[in-house]
């Protein structure tokens, strides 16, 4: 059993602690007092730099509760031990990266995503003796609907972990990154989880947050086609525009479909994926028509040759799936093309492969 806080008042409990590269349901049980970190680890190294990739969140029918992480772009934290800032405290001294990030984000660690899940981790290894300073490469837009924030809070997670010594296991992290979400978009755990284990993660439950990885077949090929309009969709104001309540028909076609998403990335059935993924009758109807072009994208995307197509966590980028790269790049054209014609918003596209491993350390100076 690891033992982790989640704040100096409310202990947290959790179990199991596991192997990284084997399928597994983790939990954390935030109401089960348990026993305190006694003692405040050592720095092990005076720098750590960290990655976490981006994330596709809901994956149509799963809003709030599926999600994954794609290889090849994501965020850079780079951590290191500052006898310039008073002890338990973390300095944001750098913000840099892709489009307006370094203007738009705040360097008060309280506002800054990558800065909160750092102090959250600090608070559950009860840091009080070292300083530490922090500089945020940003590998992905703000409101891209590519898990920014959350890539931003996964790395500094890890890298604060890393540095005293990588004391807790992923449920803590996740847990950090996800009061980082909270507070910055709102409470869901389904970019936060996959940036940090990777692959793709079911969250089966909240309170206790109870997360389950899904192991996707190694052998089979799945690309992503990622397409990025010039159109900001800040998740709070998607969130506003979701129903409160929904009727029953709906509620059974979207479990429904959520269960063969489900079935099919364990199968490694790509066609099953993508129609799953292109089912949500629930969330998708309500924002695709605040994101110019979408509809159209979607049919492009799917004329093409996509298996399935949606919108990447609150939006405005687009998601499609297939298993060749070059045709990968053709839909990602079409795609380019709805979004200019129909919805009059210049776009670029990426294809990208699932990540597997989640947010890592990259390099470090041992002390
Ligand atoms: N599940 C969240 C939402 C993901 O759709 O609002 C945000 O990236």
């Amino acid at each position: 059993m690891a033992i982790c806080y989640q704040s100096p008042i409310k202990p947290i409990s959790i179990t199991p602690s596991t192997n990284l590269s084997t399928p597994r349901t983790l939990r954390c049980n935030l109401s089960f007092p348990s026993k305190t970190l006694t003692t405040e680890p050592e720095p092990v190294f005076t720098s750590v730099k960290s990655f976490a990739p981006a994330t596709v969140a809901n994956l149509g029918p799963g809003f709030d509760f599926l999600g994954c992480a794609v290889d090849g772009v994501g965020d850079y934290v780079t951590l290191r031990i500052d006898p310039q800032v008073h002890p338990g405290e973390i300095s944001i001294s750098d913000i840099s990266g892709v489009g307006n990030s370094a203007k738009k984000l705040s360097k008060n660690p309280l506002w800054n995503c990558a800065g909160i899940a750092a102090i959250e981790v600090m608070k559950m290894l009860g840091i009080r003796s070292v300083g530490l300073s922090l500089s945020l490469e940003k590998g992905l837009p703000l409101g891209s609907g590519l898990g920014s924030s959350a890539a931003s809070a996964a790395a500094a997670a890890v890298a604060v972990n890393e540095i005293f010594g990588g004391k807790l296991g992923v449920s803590e992290l996740v847990l950090a990154g996800l009061e980082s979400e909270a507070k910055v978009s709102g409470y869901h755990a389904d970019n936060i989880a996959p940036a940090i284990m990777g692959g793709f993660v079911l969250i089966r439950s909240y309170d206790p947050l109870e997360f389950i990885q899904l192991k996707f077949p190694m052998e089979k090929e799945l690309f992503f086609v990622l397409v990025n309009p010039e159109f900001e969709a800040p998740t709070k104001k998607m969130r506003a525009v979701l129903p409160s309540e929904i009727g029953m028909s709906h509620h059974v076609w979207n479990c429904s479909q959520a269960g063969a998403l489900v079935a099919s990335v364990l199968q490694g059935d790509l066609r099953g994926l993508g129609k799953a993924l292109s089912s949500d009758k629930i969330v998708e109807p309500r924002r695709a028509p605040l994101i110019p072009g979408m509809e159209g994208v979607k049919r492009a995307a799917i004329d093409a040759g996509a298996f399935g197509c949606t919108i990447s966590g609150a939006g405005p980028t687009a998601v499609a799936v297939t298993d060749h790269e070059e045709r990968g790049k053709e839909i990602g054209e079409k795609m380019v093309e709805a979004f200019l014609q129909e919805g009059n918003l210049k776009a670029s596209a990426m294809i990208k492969r699932l990540d597997r491993v989640g947010a890592r350390v990259v390099s470090s100076i041992p002390r």
